[in-house]
């Protein structure tokens, strides 16, 4: 079916039935239809092509693919057919949260995200609590990193989404101002710039602050040095 410019195909989610258009992928086409599906690193502009599938919790099965899939990355196709609450998928989202949460600190009462922060609301979706078992626990040092002329990050309430990395790219600073650092575990979120233009960029703009899913990202008050 043609809508505008648009074509729009028409799936099935755990028996409803969605139109959407041809270019949607599995992941938003599910989310406009109130399908929630977990998700962390998955932004509603992205393109399925694009979406970086960091996250691993957006797993779906689709009838005709051999295994689960991301749902973020996979686009719609018309007649598809879309199950996201079997077995299989439940069991890759909780082992896919258990490894985020066995590099994270688990301190919800201090941190700025507590009571809006996804990984709890993820936690209590799929019924898991905020622990890891059976994986070990194992955290990064320095807890936090001060390096930014305004913010504040704390590598180890971050998950590593890239979502802060990406929207301030989409905002109309001189440069990006963040970006990610060093590789494997060490990888925290870094930054371009401790210069004062910087810090004005940042304190006009505070999006990434905005659009992070949990309190990895703070603030610095004035008086904090
Ligand atoms: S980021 Fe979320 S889960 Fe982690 S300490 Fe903060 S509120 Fe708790
Ligand atoms: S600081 Fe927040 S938005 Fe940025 S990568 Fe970490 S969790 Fe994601
Ligand atoms: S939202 Fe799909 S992998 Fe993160």
């Amino acid at each position: 079916m043609k809508k505008g410019s648009t074509t729009i195909v028409t799936l099935t989610a755990d028996d409803r039935t969605i139109q959407t258009p041809d270019d949607s992928s599995v992941l938003s086409a599910c989310q406009s239809a109130g399908i929630y599906i977990p998700h962390l690193c998955w932004l509603e502009t992205d393109a399925p092509a694009d979406a970086p599938a960091a996250c691993r919790l957006c797993f779906v099965e689709i009838d005709g693919f051999r295994e689960p899939v991301a749902a973020c990355a996979v686009t719609v196709e018309n007649g598809m057919t879309v199950h996201t609450d079997t077995e299989a998928v439940r069991s890759l989202q909780k082992t896919a949260l258990k490894l985020l949460l066995s590099v994270h600190r688990v301190a919800c009462k201090p941190c700025p995200a507590n009571r809006a922060c996804q990984l709890q609301n993820i936690a209590a979706f799929l019924g898991t609590g905020l622990g890891c078992k059976p994986f070990e626990r194992v955290l990064k040092e320095p807890e936090v990193d001060v390096r930014h002329p305004v913010l504040d990050h704390y590598p180890n309430r971050c998950v590593l989404c890239g979502i802060c990395v990406r929207i301030c790219r989409q905002q109309q600073h001189q440069q990006p101002r963040l970006s990610f650092a060093g590789r494997g575990f060490d990888t925290v979120v870094g930054y371009f710039g401790a210069e004062p233009v910087a810090a004005a960029d940042c304190l006009s703009c505070l999006a990434c602050l905005e659009a992070c899913p949990t309190g990895a990202l703070v603030q610095r008050m004035a008086d904090d040095g």
